[in-house]
């Protein structure tokens, strides 16, 4: 199941062509020098994106953003128990618990656990692959997976990953993806950066809920210009840290991305999509 690619076919679009040119080149060395620094290390099995000093970039833009993404995640939990499947720096599990729910952040990054730990310590997480989960079966409600389903889809093996979620949900629980939106923008930026990562486009990941046994019940497309303008990819922080400046954007990316979703632009001009879905049979 791994590496399979289900979603691209015939000739290349203008925006794939458009990849091809280099005419990002030129800004490449500046990017290095920038917070974020795109890494493929073979001593790990998945690409992965260093940051220098995660817990002050948090401080920052980046962090307001970070917190609108897991409010929209948080809107969709419907359960008591929550798994965020792939926690990274643990913000997600952190803000869950926060708001009441019992989660935990499961990673398999030792580096990234050490630092949620350190960061979140009430909140709950473990060192483990999403391979093989350390719960028993029928234990959550909730199962998140925040900017993960495309690691676990292309990098690990997906049929063991399926079988976990599908063992550890409750026969009535709720899946929520929400990961970068694959598009001209999203792969040109991922250039400039040299941000080398998988992708698990808005498609596939419907099909992927789809062949769980999961139906859609919900399916958007957010964040229009706040992740870019926040060094959400290649760490050039375009709007001065203050934080009226960010209410003010965030608040009119949230008007806007209403319209655009109705006018079905969102494929086109969101950075994440999310997907809902629940349980179809018990
Ligand atoms: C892009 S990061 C997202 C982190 C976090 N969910 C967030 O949104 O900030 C993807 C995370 O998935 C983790 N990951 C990838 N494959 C995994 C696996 N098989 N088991 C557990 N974690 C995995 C990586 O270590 C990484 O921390």
């Amino acid at each position: 199941m791994a590496n399979k690619r289900v979603w691209m076919t015939g000739a290349p679009s203008w925006g794939e062509w458009m990849e091809g040119v280099p005419f990002t080149i030129w800004m490449r060395p500046y990017i290095r020098r920038l917070s974020i620094q795109a890494c493929d290390e073979p001593a790990r099995k998945h690409t992965c994106m260093k940051i220098k000093d995660p817990a002050r970039r948090l401080e920052r833009f980046w962090g307001r953003v970070d917190r609108k993404h897991v409010d929209i995640i948080r809107s969709f939990v419907n359960g008591a128990t929550v798994l965020d499947m792939g926690c990274g720096y643990g913000t997600t599990t952190h803000q869950l618990t926060q708001a009441g729910f019992q989660s935990v952040g499961i990673d398999y990054d030792p580096e990234v656990v050490a630092e949620a730990k350190r960061r979140w310590p009430s909140a709950n997480f473990i060192e483990a692959d999403a391979e093989r989960l350390p719960f028993a079966d029928a234990s959550f409600d909730v199962i998140v997976m925040r900017d993960a389903l495309h690691h676990l889809y292309r990098e690990a093996d997906f049929a063991k990953v399926r079988a976990e979620v599908l063992r550890v949900a409750k026969p009535r629980s709720r899946l929520i993806v929400f990961d970068p939106n694959v598009n001209f923008m999203l792969r040109t930026m991922r250039r400039i950066a040299a941000h080398k990562d998988e992708e698990c486009d808005f498609e596939t990941a419907k099909v992927i809920l789809h062949d769980l046994g999961y139906g859609t019940v919900h399916a958007s497309f957010n964040t229009l210009f706040s992740l870019p303008l926040s060094g959400g990819y290649v760490g050039l922080e375009l709007v001065p840290n203050i934080a009226w400046a960010h209410t003010f954007l965030l608040g009119a990316e949230r008007l806007l991305e209403r319209p655009v979703n109705w006018l079905g632009l969102g494929r086109q001009l969101c950075w994440r999509y999310v997907v809902v879905g629940d349980r179809v049979e018990g």
